[in-house]
Parts: structure tokens; C-alpha cells; sequence
């Protein structure tokens, strides 16, 4: 289908459905391409809707076997059919039910929507709009029914089946192969939410008593044999649960919750309701085959699909466009769990890097859209950073404008109020305007204008008057659709801090809200604190309390000074990353300054020396978060045109092995102190070092490649974990030779029976900065390892690829060429994973003009191709307009 024939399907159009269903009785027989679907529809007018609308349920290639109406055989010509949609031209005005016969094919399902099979396991999603490639429904996530469905299935072939909800009855048939369960879900839900799974699957089981008293089965099903790599899935669970009821008082409302891991998936997980299912990676780990970083996604990802149970599930979307309200506050929950559970500002800067490296690249760029879209033509284009990640912090400025207590009450409003409804924005909104009694509108602007916002700030003192007056202006670049921007609300955390540590706060000035948090609501404003005994640095937007790119010339002396002594975490590490970037971007935009960079890195080495002294010891995750230079990707942003990849790329080089050539001997003997003998625990000060220790590898390995390609094999050979393991090859990726080339067979050899751990070897292979790596990529497309048909595979070699800033974008074009031609071979199996490889384009616009030009005829190249699907002729076509 060309993009331009597709409807463009818009908010302001929504509608009520004319029609309610308020049962599903499905009756689902699995068989590998013959599966047979009966669903029973109790259907009646919405009181809401137009009387006497016709009905028009929705499908996705599907076959229409057999349709009763009340037990009734339908006139021909009573309805209309295709595999997109079924028609009833007159219902009754009454209500009356649908017999519904479908028979769909899993194992030709490539697109990974709807039921398919997942190495032998049968399992669904349909999450945005797969359940019409299941049976025809009003799919839509305000039409909202109870559900109760019999699954039936060969016993050798699928002896777990689950469904959402509790299971009711199971038994086998007679003759014994075969064999049914029934499940019934009381709370009434959307079909996106609906899921099935069965197969021949291990589990491991827990029972969980709610704080409300309820006793719960909990369950988590993975692939036969790799039960014991469930535990802390299940760990994470628990804990999650109990965080829930504590912080936000919500327990869980079914005896049932159970979570599988399958190997082929399209996203993360799905928080169908009391059935999550999950992509693999997100479950299954040990310490031979999770890194840290895999265990402190799987407890995020874990907590926020349980989470989704109460913002999501009990209260979901009105439609679509809604999507942040589940998605925003579900991130923002799962964030505050992990802080909880480990580090506060560590896991705040990661957040941080992670928002500005996914959403401010997609807000500077032409897929910008804000939080609330206001149009789509293929949602699921719209599962992006700026929907979640922005989202997310959306309410994390709402929690500190209202205040803690506000928030809570506001939550609380929320969960009474909503409970059991598809909600809007709105709706949310006025619990906490209700609950603080403050006006949201303004606030709610951060829902409609798409962009970061820029702060300009600039503070002079007045010695005489021992007063410190802060400028604080803002302006936000037009994005597509809007040309012109509003002021929106921003509280900026802030602190002036002098000799002695933080200066007492005293000001006059309205913007001044207490607690340390000036509101710049307006395009600019100005607060002048007063009894400011001495000139004070300022600290601005402490722990980054909104979304927004900071302009405070503040000289490189301050920044090293907050880097010391702020007493607040986050701007600590920002200081730093600050003075870097500048160094960065100096560099990236004039290649001829590389060699000044030798200056900064001693100046830098020196400031890291001392930090090293006393921060290692005491917060080494921290101390690795600071040397940690910021991403190639920032750097291009902040430069902003005419990027030359190939200069940011060495300039960053440059830096991290003049830092590690000044700190020399220290970082070898930092890294001795960070040994440790004990065994692997993946908690975060254990993983905390570990993090420190593997960034110094990296340091030594770019600026003393001989000791770091030793140190590197010893810890490949001595690592009892895949942590050290990986980060030895990643270290060694960075040292071209045969000793790289050896460890890189080795690593395979040693993984040969791990796909996701095979997955990150694809993955460091590909984000190599060298020439030699498209044809490496390709050859690794050949390697029994890889497949096409795998999302995470993909992911890894070619999202890794695309990921690679001087190798996906080279010179020649051939890095776009490569990455085109597989999205196009891509879309005739799998839309949805294509159209987010494509995506990888979306800052095309400002490299220099060279790579530009080359970019944007891949871009039209693969805009040209017949038969696109609508999921990557729309990035096609957004990216390039
Ligand atoms: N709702 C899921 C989550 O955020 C996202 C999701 C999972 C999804 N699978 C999907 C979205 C497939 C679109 C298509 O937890
Ligand atoms: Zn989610």
C-alpha cells in the first residue's frame, strides 16, 4: 500500500464506538497453520454512539469461515466481508450476539502480530491492533469486554496453554491427545490486552500474598531447560509487587499472574492482563549469560509491564492518541522502582543518557511529534522515546510541580476516579489540578508542542547589594507541523553554591516556588535572590528536572568546581559531561584543533585524579557514570549541522586516550583495588564496580594497546560472568589485530549455544568505528548465528550497524545502501521491525551536504519501492519531508 492513500487517522476526529461488546467467549482449537477461531460477541447499541449504525468490525488478512447471528445463519446479502473488514449493514437495534468462525495460519505469521509460533510456542500480540488478525473486532481499546476462552490443543505439542485471567476448568479430551483449559479474566479489557500462549514450556512458580491479603500464583514459563535462568525474573517480580502496594498502593487483583519469555518478539514485553509475555532477553538471566546491564533491564522491564496492570490495564486508553498516558506513567513508575532499588542519581544519569541519546535525537530531527500525537497513519510507528522516555518525564516535572503529598493524592484520585474506564489526558490531568489546586492548562502544553526546549541562563551578582539575579529565558525550535512554539512550563531545581557549599535560597520573586525550584513559565523572566553573602556558581536544573538543553556560560573553573562540590549528584556528573562536551564539539566541528585536545585531556586527567581518590571507593558506579564521555550521538546533536562524523568520531578518541594516557599507572592500579574475589552477585554496588573497573579497560585499551589487549584476554579467560567477558571484547574491539580477530572466534566458540549472548558478539562487531566493518556485517549475515526472521538478531548486527555513527554513515553512501536494502527485504516479512531500522535515518538532515544527499536518495529509494507496508512508507515519507 502506497503511504499517501493511507488515512491519515486524527484526534480530534475520535468518536464513541456505536456499538458495546460486553463478552468474548472464544473458542480457539491451535494448530500449527491451521488454527480455528470461534468467538462469541454479546453486542448491544452504544447509548453514546449513532442509533442505528451499522456494525463494522475490524480484521487484518483474515479468512471468515462461518457467522451466526443469535444462533441464526445470516442472508448474504444482511453483511459484507473482506479480510480487512466485516460488515453488518442493519443489526438489530437490540442487543444480540455473534457467532464469529476464523481460521488463521501461526506458523506463516511472520509479522510477529496477532497468534504465531515462536520456536514450537503459540503465543499472541496484539498490542496496538493485532487481535483483528485473530478474529474481526471492534479493536479499539474503548470497546471494553469480560473475557472467557477455551483453548484446545495436542497435549505432547502444547501441554502449558494460559490465557489472561484465572483459570476456570481444563481436562483432556477423549482419546487422550488432546486436551483444553478455560480461563476467565472478571475485570473487563480491551482486545489489545487479550493474550494466549501454549506449548511445551518449564516454569517456575512462587506464591505471593497481596498486602490486601489475597493469595497469588505467581509464574514465570520459559523455553524447556532454562528454568533455572527464571529466578530473577522472578526475584524482580516480587519485589515489584511489594513496591507497588507501598508507594502507590496498589496490589494486584487476580489469583493468577504468569509470565512467559519467548524468543521472537517485536518489542520488550506486553502487560497483557495477568499473562505478561516477554521477549527473552528480558527474562532469562545468569550470571554466564545476563551482563549487569541485562539484569538491571530485565527488573525495569519486569516492574513495568506488572505496573501496567493498574496504568494501562484497570485504567486504559480512550484511544490511541492516549498512548503516553499508559506509557509515560508506566516509565515513570518503573524509573522510581529501580531508583528505590538501587542507586538514586546513578540510575537518574542513566535515564538521562538514555533520553538524550533516543528522545532528543527523534525531537531535533523530522519524526519529531509530541507526547500526545495529534495524528498517525500506522500507530505503531508511534511506540517511540518521545511517547515513553518524554512521556515518563512529563510526570516526573508534574510530581515536582504539585509536590510529593499532591502527587500521591492526585494518583490516589486517579486510581479511584478512572478505575475500570479507557481514559484521556484530560482526565488525568484534572485528578491533580483537583488534588493540588493548581491550573494544569498551561502545564499541559508539555501533551501538544513536540521539541526541546532550550534554557538560556545567565546570572550576575551584585556585591553591594549581596544579591545574585538569575536570567532565565526559553525557546524551542520548530518541529514539523509547528512552525511556531509556545512557552511551556518548566521548574528548574536549582542551587547557588559558594565557598562553603549551597547557599540559603531567599528571593521576593513570584517564579520562586520554595524547595529550591524556580518555574519559568514565560518566554523569559528574571529572579534575583537576595542575602547572597558571596559570589555564588550556580546549579542548574539539578537531577534534570525538565526535559530541556541548558545554555549557561559558566567557564571551564566553575564546571570543574560544581564537578567537586555541588551537592547535587546529578549536576556533579552534568559538569563534567559539560566540560567534555565542549572539548567534543570544539573538535568535531574544526578537525584541525585535535591536537589542542592533548591540553584538555591533561586537564581533565588531573580533575579525574582527584575525583578518582576519593569517588572510586566510595560510589564506583558513579565515578564509572563520569568517565563515561558523553555518546558520538550527543556530540553530533549539539553541533547541530554540517556533522562530519568522521571528526567527532576522532576527536572522542582522542580524548579517551589522552585521558588514559595521563592517569597512566592509576587507572592500572584502580583497577587492581577493583578486583574482587567473590563470587558473581548481580546487585548494584557489585555491579557498580564492575562498571568502573570496564570503563578503565577501555581507557588503557585506547591509549596503551598493548597492555590493554593483556588485560583484556586475562579477563576474558579469567571472567566467571558475562560482564567482564563482554566488556574484554569490547575492549579488544577497540584494538584492530589479530589478537581482536582471536578473541572474537573465541568468544563465539565459547557462546556457540547462546543466541543473546551471541547477540551482543553481533553487536560489537558491528559498532567497530572502522571501514572494514559494513563488509564484516555482511559477512555475519551469512553466520549460523544470524537470521532475518529473528527481531533481536536484527536488532543486534544491523541496529547495531545503524547505530555505528562513522560506519553507517560513510563516506561512499554504502552504510545507507546496505541498511535500505535490508529494510526493503525486511517489510515483506516483518513491517514493524523494518520500519524501526528505517528509522535509523531520522538525523539525516544534519550531516554535511555530501552524506546528506547520499542519505536522502536511500531514503527516496526505498519511498519508490511498490507494495511497501504502511508501517515503513510512513517513516519513509516522514523522514524525508
Ligand atoms: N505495551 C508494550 C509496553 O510498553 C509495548 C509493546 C509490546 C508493543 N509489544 C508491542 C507495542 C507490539 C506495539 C507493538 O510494555
Ligand atoms: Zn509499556
Amino acid at each position: 500500500m502506497r503511504s499517501d492513500d493511507t488515512p491519515l487517522i486524527r484526534l480530534e476526529d475520535y468518536r464513541p464506538s456505536d456499538w458495546l461488546i460486553d463478552t468474548v467467549d472464544l473458542d480457539i482449537s491451535l494448530h500449527p497453520t491451521k488454527t480455528r477461531i470461534r468467538s462469541q460477541l454479546a453486542l448491544r447499541p452504544n447509548p453514546a454512539g449513532r442509533p442505528g449504525a451499522p456494525l463494522v468490525l475490524d480484521g487484518d488478512e483474515l479468512k471468515l469461515v462461518a457467522i451466526r447471528l443469535d444462533g441464526l445463519l445470516i442472508d448474504d446479502a444482511a453483511y459484507s466481508v473482506t479480510p480487512q473488514q466485516l460488515t453488518l449493514h442493519a443489526p438489530p437495534t437490540r442487543r444480540f450476539t455473534l457467532m464469529i468462525d476464523t481460521e488463521v495460519d501461526p506458523s506463516a505469521n511472520t509479522k510477529l502480530m496477532g497468534l504465531y509460533l515462536s520456536s514450537h510456542v503459540y503465543c499472541t500480540q496484539c498490542e496496538a491492533d493485532g487481535f483483528r488478525r485473530i478474529s474481526y473486532f471492534l479493536d479499539r481499546p474503548d470497546v471494553m469486554s469480560v473475557y472467557t476462552v477455551r483453548l484446545e490443543a495436542r497435549k505432547l505439542i502444547a501441554p502449558v496453554l494460559l490465557s489472561n485471567g484465572n483459570r476456570v476448568a481444563a481436562g483432556e479430551l477423549p482419546g487422550g491427545e488432546r486436551h483444553f483449559a478455560v480461563w476467565h479474566d472478571p475485570h473487563p479489557k480491551p482486545a489489545y490486552l487479550f493474550a494466549l500462549v501454549g506449548g511445551a514450556l518449564d516454569h517456575v512458580r512462587q506464591n505471593y500474598v497481596t498486602a490486601e491479603g489475597r493469595s497469588v500464583e505467581l509464574a514465570v514459563y520459559v523455553e524447556p531447560g532454562k528454568a533455572d535462568r527464571a529466578g530473577w525474573a522472578m526475584d524482580c517480580l516480587v519485589r515489584c509487587m511489594r513496591w507497588d502496594e507501598r508507594v502507590f498502593g496498589r496490589n494486584y487483583d487476580l489469583d493468577v499472574f504468569n509470565i512467559v519469555a519467548v524468543s521472537d518478539f517485536n518489542m520488550g514485553a506486553m502487560e497483557n492482563k495477568g499473562l505478561n509475555i516477554f521477549n527473552d532477553k528480558y527474562v532469562l538471566a545468569d550470571p554466564q549469560t545476563a551482563t549487569d546491564g541485562d539484569y538491571a533491564s530485565i527488573e525495569a522491564i519486569i516492574a513495568h509491564e506488572y505496573f501496567h496492570n493498574w496504568t494501562g490495564n484497570r485504567i486504559t486508553c480512550r484511544d490511541w492518541f492516549q498512548l503516553c498516558l499508559k506509557e509515560g506513567l508506566t516509565v515513570f513508575r518503573d524509573q522510581e522502582f529501580s531508583a528505590d532499588e538501587r542507586s538514586r542519581p546513578v540510575k537518574r544519569i542513566a535515564d538521562v543518557r538514555t533520553l538524550r541519546t533516543t528522545q532528543f535525537s527523534e525531537d531535533a530531527g523530522p519524526l519529531a511529534h509530541p507526547v500526545r500525537p495529534r495524528a498517525y497513519k500506522e500507530i505503531n510507528n508511534f511506540y517511540t522515546p518521545t511517547v515513553y522516555e518524554k512521556g515518563a518525564e512529563v510526570i516526573r516535572m508534574l510530581k515536582l510541580l504539585v509536590g510529593e503529598a499532591a502527587f500521591r493524592a492526585g494518583m490516589d484520585l486517579y486510581f479511584e476516579r478512572c478505575d475500570g474506564t479507557a481514559a484521556t489526558i484530560e482526565d488525568f490531568l484534572a485528578c491533580f489540578a483537583e488534588s493540588s489546586g493548581q491550573d494544569l492548562t498551561h502545564f499541559a502544553r508539555w501533551y501538544e508542542q513536540a521539541g526541546t526546549p532550550t534554557i538560556v541562563a545567565s546570572g550576575r551578582y551584585d556585591a553591594a547589594a549581596r544579591s545574585y539575579t538569575l536570567d532565565l529565558a526559553q525557546k524551542t525550535a520548530p518541529t514539523p507541523g509547528q512552525p511556531e512554539k509556545q512557552p511551556v512550563v518548566l521548574p528548574v531545581a536549582l542551587g547557588l553554591v559558594g565557598g562553603r557549599g549551597d547557599l540559603p535560597l531567599a528571593t521576593a520573586s513570584e517564579a520562586y516556588a520554595g524547595n529550591g525550584v524556580v518555574i519559568l513559565d514565560q518566554p523569559s523572566l528574571s529572579v534575583t535572590f537576595t542575602d547572597v553573602a558571596e559570589p555564588p556558581i550556580p546549579s542548574l536544573l539539578r537531577g534534570f528536572s525538565a526535559p530541556v538543553r541548558l545554555e549557561l556560560d559558566l567557564d571551564e573553573a566553575a564546571l570543574l568546581r560544581l564537578f567537586s562540590a555541588d551537592s547535587d549528584p546529578f549536576n556533579r556528573w552534568q559538569a563534567w559531561q559539560t566540560v567534555a562536551m565542549r572539548a567534543l564539539v570544539e573538535t568535531g566541528r574544526d578537525p584541525g584543533r585535535l591536537d589542542a585536545l592533548a591540553g584538555t585531556g591533561e586537564a581533565l586527567a588531573a580533575g579525574l585524579r582527584e575525583f578518582l581518590k576519593t569517588e572510586a571507593p566510595a560510589d564506583p558506579a558513579f565515578a564509572a557514570q563520569v568517565l563515561r564521555l558523553p555518546a558520538l550521538g550527543d556530540v553530533a546533536r549539539e553541533i547541530g549541522r554540517d556533522v562530519d562524523p568522521d571528526a567527532i568520531q576522532a576527536a572522542h578518541r582522542r580524548l579517551s586516550t589522552e585521558i588514559g594516557r595521563q592517569l597512566g599507572r592509576d587507572l592500572l592500579e584502580l583497577r587492581e583495588r577493583l578486583a574482587s574475589a567473590a563470587r558473581y552477585s548481580p546487585d548494584a554496588a557489585s555491579a557498580g564496580r564492575r562498571a568502573l573497573r570496564n570503563e578503565v579497560l577501555g581507557l588503557i585499551a585506547l591509549s596503551a594497546p598493548d597492555s590493554g589487549a593483556q588485560l583484556a584476554e586475562a579477563q576474558f579467560a579469567a571472567g566467571d560472568n558475562l560482564t567482564d567477558r563482554l566488556a574484554a571484547l569490547a575492549a579488544m574491539t577497540l584494538i584492530p589485530g589479530n589478537g581482536r580477530e582471536a578473541l572474537i572466534a573465541r568468544f563465539a566458540k565459547t557462546y556457540a549455544a547462546e543466541p543473546l549472548v551471541l547477540d551482543k558478539w553481533l553487536m560489537a562487531q558491528a559498532l567497530i568505528p572502522e571501514s572494514g566493518t559494513l563488509d564484516r556485517v555482511r559477512t555475519l549475515m551469512q553466520h549460523p548465528a544470524f537470521s532475518l526472521t529473528n527481531p533481536n538478531r536484527v536488532r543486534a548486527l544491523i541496529g547495531g550497524f545503524a547505530a555505528n555513527l562513522t560506519q553507517f554513515n560513510r563516506t561512499d553512501g554504502e552504510g545507507y545502501a546496505f541498511l535500505a536494502e535490508i529494510v526493503i527485504a525486511l517489510d515483506r516479512t516483518n513491517p514493524q521491525v523494518a520500519s524501526r531500522l528505517l528509522a535509523s535515518f531520522k538525523s539525516w538532515r544534519m550531516l554535511e551536504p555530501r552524506r546528506k544527499a547520499l542519505a536522502e536518495a536511500k531514503l527516496a529509494m526505498v519511498a519508490r519501492t511498490p507494495n511497501l507496508s504502511r508501517d515503513v512508507a510512513d517513516i519513509a515519507e516522514r523522514t524525508l519531508a
